[in-house]
């Protein structure tokens, strides 16, 4: 539904000055708040400078078109100073092929893209759906549960586990390190130091070498270790890339399919007249699947660091600035997305949208989230499974990972 500027409370984005608006604060992303802010970025000042925020000074690019220009011009927007809003310290930073430009980008993208490949992906449907049906069948008949353990953490996890071969029975690992890495380390918390966040991710890196040792000593196999360990382009990489592209590969697999997860039978339940259009039409499966990855939009940034001076919309980046991408914004652009604010299955061009970004660094794994997804509801669909929303969703409190650390739910027997 769309607001109108005088809908607003009067403690939220619409009444602070736009010169003192950081739409980076994590609370409002926790709360749900945050739409209100990116709305008025967008009619008001759609490039938007914070001059000071926890992150520093950066820009924020809040429409559609202002972020295609920008994330498919890697020449003059690099991602090599990192691709979030946190500046992470020099001694913790951690190379991966997202934080590189041409050639080696391709070089390393290229090595493990087969993973990802139409033929990889007609084998693994089969793997996907027998293991969505045994965790539907699996859940609580008439007892609340979480969904977001049960069945988006659970699952996701499943398939990270087959993607780099990992034991099945320390697949949870995967889940804790993908959490660890993505939370900037905060005073309270469980991870309240960079060197703690680095202690943990040792760990990490300690359990993948003992698999990279035995793997580069037999066959290679269609797995993301053995993929790396066995092409000259990442069969040297230093510790700390290969920990970084580690990272990248579990964070990638991980928290964005699992939101995506969740946020669907969210929206299926905020807007009951979709779910029935898809009971009715399971063809629409496909087409259901983009508009949740759209209106989830599970990857709520992507940052870039100018090279050199240029335009944006109208203002001057300078050379070293921050310019931050909120593809979440851009997915709500009404210029572009007709009706942007609502969940429409059978919507036009159900495919437009920036989830995935753009440019050289789109995402890699955006066909294997797609298919879990589709396999996902058509299992659902085909069981007949009614699954309510029985409370509030938690929300995760980040600006960059998009989602929920809990859904309620109750399946009626
Ligand atoms: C890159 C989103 C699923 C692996 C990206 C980017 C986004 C994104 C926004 C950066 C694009 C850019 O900078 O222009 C998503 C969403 C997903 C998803 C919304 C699910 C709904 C996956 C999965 C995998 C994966 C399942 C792994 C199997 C990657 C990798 C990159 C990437 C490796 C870096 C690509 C590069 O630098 O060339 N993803 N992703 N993603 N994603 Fe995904």
């Amino acid at each position: 539904m769309k607001r109108r500027l005088e809908d607003c409370r009067a403690d939220d984005a619409c009444v602070i000055p736009l010169s003192s608006l950081d739409v980076s604060e994590t609370k409002r992303f926790q709360n749900d708040s945050i739409w209100s802010c990116f709305e008025r970025l967008r009619r008001e000042d759609p490039v938007h400078y914070c001059r000071e925020s926890p992150y520093g000074p950066y820009w924020s690019l809040t429409k559609y078109r202002d972020i295609v220009a920008v994330d498919t011009n890697h020449k003059a927007f690099s991602s090599e100073q990192g691709v979030t809003i946190v500046d992470v310290p020099v001694e913790h930073w951690t190379q991966s092929f997202i934080k590189m430009g041409p050639p080696q980008h391709a070089e390393q993208r290229n090595t493990v893209s087969p993973i990802v490949g139409p033929e990889n992906l007609t084998k693994l449907e089969s793997l996907i759906r027998s293991r969505v049906r045994a965790i539907l069948d699996g859940l609580p008949r008439n007892d609340a549960f979480n969904w977001v353990e049960m069945v988006s953490i659970e699952l996701t996890t499943q398939m990270l586990a087959t993607l780099f071969d990992f034991p099945f029975e320390d697949r949870r690992l995967l889940t804790y390190w993908s959490d660890v890495a993505v939370g900037t380390p905060k005073a309270g918390h469980e991870i309240d130091s960079w060197d703690k966040r680095n202690a943990i991710l040792s760990e990490c890196l300690d359990y993948f070498t003992r698999l990279w040792n035995e793997r580069i000593n037999t066959e290679p196999r269609l797995d993301l270790i053995s993929l790396m360990a066995h092409s000259p382009a990442t069969r040297h990489m230093k510790p700390s890339e290969f920990l970084g592209n580690l990272i990248l590969l579990i964070v990638g697999g991980n928290d964005t399919t699992r939101n995506s997860i969740t946020g669907g039978l969210l929206f299926m339940s905020q807007y009951p007249s979709e779910l029935r259009k898809l009971t009715q039409n399971p063809k629409l499966v496909s087409s259901a699947v983009s508009e949740i990855i759209r209106y989830q939009t599970p990857i709520a940034h992507m940052r870039r660091t100018a090279a050199t001076d240029s335009i944006v919309g109208g203002k001057q980046i300078r050379k070293g600035d921050k310019v931050v991408m909120w593809y979440i914004s851009g997915n709500r652009d009404e210029e572009i997305i007709e009706n942007a604010n609502s969940f429409v299955i059978d919507r036009k061009n159900v495919r437009q949208h920036l989830s995935f970004g753009f440019g050289i660094h789109r995402c890699l794994g955006r066909h294997l989230a797609e298919l879990q997804l589709r396999v996902l509801w058509e299992e659902i669909l085909g069981a007949g499974l009614e699954v309510k929303v029985v409370g509030e969703p938690e929300r995760i409190a980040s600006n960059f990972v998009h989602g929920y650390s809990a859904l309620p739910v109750r399946i009626a027997a």
